[in-house]
């Protein structure tokens, strides 16, 4: 709902408000962002400046002084010296002149992507005396409230613009700021920072979203926890380089902005010209950062993803890139593939190295035709086998970026990005050109014709050079890319486009709006995920996470982890298999099947259901609500000797009903023990002699078996979990899988 009465806006839905009204002098004034209110409390939530500050700068001879004013927009020059969300080579004093409200988005002219059924939208539209009119768009849409701002050049003189963010806002409050930074790898590490006099800047340089930082943030009331307190959230839809500043003026009155980096940017606007901001999203939740999540994934389910996904089960996959790397031949392909559909995949991916001559990331990027000496019958050939086997088929690119060792670079090295200087790689890669028309239409061509030319049903659509060389020419990138994406993708909505840059180097919603998942990171050692993903959770719902269980030791951090973890932690995202399968021994195929099979059982709910991050004081504990079924994960980093009691205390059960808790099957490998057995063992036995290799192959034992009854109310104060191994004995019941140990937990309710 929006409405105007009195020279107050207000908008929202039944679970939040947010209002602000115009000064005498055609300011806006901001009122209110949180709980529900109603109009007739404009009044108490409006500025008591009293008699004002000493040494103000007044707007105007009645003492106005925008310095103190809690702004829903602000300019330079007239008095505010706070960060302004504007820079032109003038002062920036815009005063509000009409409004107008309508149902359903504005539209944007510039193709950047928009969330999609969008409510009900509020236009104000502010003039400058130099002829320029800045339109201010708020729009609803489910529990979010959209912004951005438009620039219209509508003067007779060309204007340069330095900044323009998407919005500003100024709240009463003190705040503490929680950022997701990190690196390849090394993605989406929390921090948090209170913020104070000293400006917070939040910011990527790369030209993408980036892995160092992760354009979505919140803002918390001091004591926020994850089921209380008032929560802010903020996000662009945008994959370029983004800024964001908070900073709380001697006033108490904490100001943010969040748009397009001002960094390297420029834009020149002729006369008639305009130039669009990405939309923002703005989102608060008065129980806790659990609270908030879950507003933001449903905003993200419904309103972000490609409609075709929203809500569509996500087939489980095999992807050939850990367990092959460049090294395969069609024969090697329809091995793993036969390997993977046995244990219940449904999607396989070949990964990097199908074309060219791309035998290493040192060449071939830049030209897709099939190498005909890897897949002698080319890709129809090998789908088709791969249907045969009863599974879909998908297909990896690159197509933003060239190897200079290529065909397309050697015919075309002007396609290339580079900065005037000498040319810097990044994997051996530079980035094609996709300001340009002509590059653009090449890459739709060449990647259509390869999706037409067999029954591919999925993309990972990779992007591994981690910078455009020209910042200024940085949000031309990704408009040219977002039309690339919208050409070949939108003609074939059935494709599960799955977006990946080294991993999480471009995880926003820009790209989710034509990606339903993304890689979330190169790094799939359990360990690390679960921090990767319980990060990405505050922001992202997990049916975005691309959640891949590989071998141990990992590949990048030679951890050794248990194969159940590895697929518990997967569970709560799309899962998927990245490792050699001709090396697992029978009782982990057993484990795999049954990882499999439970996954499928419960995809809708671990993938769409109510996400919430539940108090774990030893661990880390997750939990997916579908509704009478409910699934918790419990995880453990290093174990200690002789642990206590422990319990799992889950939430939004229904308090009187009762519900029949279990822990997932999963499988132990005897040579988990060790030398222990010969402990056990009724015979003299080698730990490392035959007997024990056999058995450690063939015969699993079980981990954790555990049933309970329980009221919701019980499960929700905590119920008491079976012990953890204490070097006292082996009993099925005990968790006994010792370091990054997990279990997982269906909760169902009993009619
Ligand atoms: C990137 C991706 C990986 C894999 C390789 C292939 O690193 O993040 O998942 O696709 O490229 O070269």
């Amino acid at each position: 709902m929006i409405s105007f009465e009195n020279g107050v806006f207000s908008l929202g839905t039944e679970n939040f408000s947010y209002m602000f009204r115009l000064t005498a002098h055609g300011q806006l004034e901001h009122l209110h962002f949180g709980a529900t209110v109603a109009m007739t409390d404009a009044q108490a939530f409006a500025c008591k400046p009293g008699t004002g500050w000493g040494s103000s700068v007044n707007y105007d001879t009645d003492g106005t002084c925008l310095d103190i004013l809690p702004l829903e927009w602000s300019g330079s020059g007239r008095g505010d010296y706070r960060e302004s969300p504007m820079a032109l080579d003038m002062a920036t004093d815009f005063v509000y002149q009409s409004y107008e409200i309508y149902g359903g988005p504005a539209q944007m002219l510039c193709g950047l992507p928009q969330a999609q059924d969008v409510t009900e939208t509020l236009e104000i539209v502010m003039a400058h005396p130099g002829g320029l009119t800045l339109k201010l768009f708020y729009s609803l849409v489910g529990e979010v409230l959209l912004r951005r701002s438009v620039l219209e050049n509508r003067s007779e003189e060309t204007i340069t613009l330095h900044k323009l963010m998407s919005f500003s806002v100024d709240l009463p409050g003190s705040y503490e700021m929680t950022t997701f930074d990190g690196s390849w790898d090394a993605e989406m590490r929390k921090s948090k920072v209170s913020v104070g006099a000293a400006k917070v800047v939040h910011e990527s340089l790369t030209g993408f979203s980036s892995n160092r930082h992760q354009p979505g943030f919140l803002l918390s009331e001091p004591g926020a926890g994850e089921d209380h307190g008032n929560v802010y959230g903020f996000n662009l839809i945008y994959s370029g380089n983004h800024y964001a500043s908070c900073q709380r003026s001697f006033q108490g009155l904490t100001r943010v902005m969040q748009g397009i980096n001002p960094e390297n940017f420029t834009k020149i606007l002729t006369p008639g010209e305009i130039f669009e901001t990405p939309e923002a999203v703005l989102c608060w939740a008065s129980d806790g950062f659990n609270g908030l999540s879950g507003k933001l994934h449903s905003f993200i389910n419904s309103h972000i993803v490609p409609k075709y996904w929203q809500y569509r089960e996500r087939p489980v996959l095999y992807n050939s890139w850990e367990g092959c790397m460049f090294d395969f031949n069609r024969g090697r392909l329809l091995d793993l593939a036969s390997r993977a559909k046995k244990l219940g995949c449904e999607l396989f991916v070949l990964d990097d190295g199908w074309f060219g001559a791309r035998n290493n990331d040192k060449a071939g990027l830049g030209d897709y035709a099939v190498n005909r000496r890897k897949l002698p019958g080319g890709l129809k050939a090998l789908a088709d086998r791969v249907n045969a086997l009863g599974m879909e088929f998908g297909l990896w690119f690159e197509p933003e970026a060239v190897n200079p060792d290529s065909d397309l670079y050697r015919a075309h090295p002007d396609w290339a990005l580079t900065d005037d200087l000498q040319p810097v790689y990044g994997r051996n890669e530079l980035l094609l050109d996709l300001t340009r028309p002509e590059v653009r239409d090449y890459i739709v061509e060449n990647v259509s014709a390869t999706l037409d030319s067999a029954n591919i049903t999925y993309v990972k659509w990779d992007m591994n050079r981690h910078s455009v060389a020209l910042g200024a020419k940085a949000h031309a990138y990704i408009l040219g890319l977002y039309d690339v994406l919208r050409r070949i993708f939108e003609p074939r909505p059935n494709i599960l486009l799955e977006s990946c840059s080294s991993g999480g180097n471009r995880f926003d919603l820009g790209m989710l709006c034509f990606s339903p998942q993304i890689w979330c990171s190169d790094d799939t050692d359990p360990v690390e995920r679960l921090e990767i993903q319980n990060s990405l959770s505050y922001l992202y719902p997990q049916s975005t996470f691309g959640a891949h269980v590989s071998a141990a030791p990992h590949s990048q951090t030679l951890r050794n982890t248990p194969l159940s973890t590895r697929g518990n932690v997967s569970f709560f995202g799309c899962l998927g298999y990245e490792l050699d399968l001709k090396h697992l021994v029978p009782t982990e195929e057993k484990e795999i099947t049954h990882q499999i099979a439970f996954y499928k059982d419960y995809r809708r709910i671990f993938q769409f259901g109510r996400f919430r991050r539940l108090w774990a004081p030893e661990g880390l504990a997750w939990q997916v609500n579908g509704g009478s079924t409910v699934l918790a994960g419990l995880f453990h980093k290093l174990v200690a000797a002789a642990p206590g009691y422990e319990q799992l205390r889950l939430q939004g059960l229904q308090p009187q009903s009762r519900y029949c808790m279990t822990s997932r099957e999963q499988l132990l490998r005897v040579g988990q023990f060790g030398g222990l057995v010969k402990h056990i063992a009724p015979v003299a036995l080698d730990p490392n002699g035959f007997v024990l290799r056999t058995a450690d192959r063939l015969y699993p034992m079980n981990d954790g078996v555990q049933t309970l009854e329980a009221s919701g109310n019980a499960l929700m104060s905590g119920v008491m979990l079976n012990a953890r191994f204490a070097g006292t004995g082996y009993d099925p019941g005990s968790r006994n899988q010792g370091d990054f140990c997990s279990n997982v937990y269906t909760v169902q309710e009993m009619k």
